[in-house]
C-alpha cells in the first residue's frame, strides 16, 4: 500500500468521475443549458482528460528515471488513470452532443482526426480489461496502446496549440506540459538505446 496516496485502483476512477461529473452538473446548473455552457463543458472536460492522460503518459518514464513514492503510485495505477481519462472524454462527447442538439452544428462529421481519437480511446478502454486483452494478444496489445497513447498525445497537443492564438497565456502551460511529458519519455528511450551491449 502506497502510504503517500491512499486512494488506489478503482477508487481513482470513482473519485475522478465524481469530481468531474459534479463540476459538469454545477456548470449546467449555474449557466443553464445553452450553447455557451456546453462549449465551456467541452473545454473543461478536455482539460480534465488531458491531466489524467498526462499522469498515465509519464508514469513509466518517471518511475524508471527518478523513482519515488509518487512515480510508483502513478505506475501502479496507470490503468485506472487511463480509464478515468476515458470517462472524462466520454463527458467531452456528451458536451459536444449538447452543442450539436442546440445548434444542429455537426462537429463530428469531417472531423476524422478527432473521431480517430475516440476510436483509440474506445479500443484502449476495452482492452484494459483482462479478457479482451487476452483475445488481442500481448504484441498487438502493446502496439495498440503505444500507437494510441502517442496519437492521443498528438491530439491534445494540436488541440491546445490551435488555441494559443485565443489566449497564449492560458494555453502555453498546457502545450509546455505536453511537450515536457514527451521529452521525459524520449529521455528514457535514449537511455535505453545507450545501454552498453553486453557481448
Ligand atoms: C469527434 C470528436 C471530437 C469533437 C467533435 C471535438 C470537439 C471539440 C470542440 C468543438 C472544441 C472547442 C470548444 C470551444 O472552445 O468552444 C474542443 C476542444 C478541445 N478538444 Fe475536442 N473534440 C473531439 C475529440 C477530441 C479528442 C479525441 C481529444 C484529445 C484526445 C480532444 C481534445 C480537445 C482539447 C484539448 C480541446 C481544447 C480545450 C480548451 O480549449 O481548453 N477532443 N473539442
Amino acid at each position: 500500500m502506497n502510504k503517500l496516496l491512499p486512494i488506489q485502483k478503482w477508487q481513482i476512477v470513482q473519485w475522478s468521475t465524481l469530481i468531474i461529473a459534479t463540476v459538469f452538473a454545477l456548470i449546467l446548473l449555474a449557466e443553464g443549458m445553452n450553447e455557451e455552457s456546453f462549449r465551456l463543458l467541452i473545454r473543461f472536460t478536455a482539460r480534465s482528460s488531458c491531466i489524467l492522460f498526462l499522469l498515465a503518459f509519464i508514469a513509466s518514464a518517471w518511475q524508471k528515471l527518478k523513482p519515488s513514492q509518487v512515480s510508483k503510485w502513478l505506475l501502479q495505477n496507470r490503468r485506472y488513470l487511463g480509464l478515468s481519462m476515458a470517462i472524462s472524454h466520454g463527458l467531452h462527447a456528451v458536451a459536444i452532443a449538447g452543442v450539436a442538439v442546440l445548434t444542429s452544428e455537426n462537429m463530428v462529421r469531417d472531423n476524422f482526426g478527432a473521431n480517430l481519437g475516440y476510436v483509440f480511446i474506445l479500443l484502449m478502454t476495452i482492452t484494459s480489461f483482462k479478457r479482451p486483452a487476452a483475445i488481442l494478444g500481448r504484441r498487438s496489445w502493446k502496439i495498440l496502446h503505444t500507437v494510441g497513447m502517442y496519437y492521443l498525445w498528438l491530439s491534445f497537443t494540436v488541440a491546445f496549440a490551435e488555441k494559443l492564438g485565443e489566449s497564449w497565456l492560458f494555453y502555453t502551460p498546457w502545450v509546455v506540459m505536453l511537450i515536457s511529458a514527451l521529452i521525459l519519455r524520449l529521455i528514457l528511450l535514449i537511455k535505453k538505446t545507450e545501454k552498453p551491449i553486453v557481448t
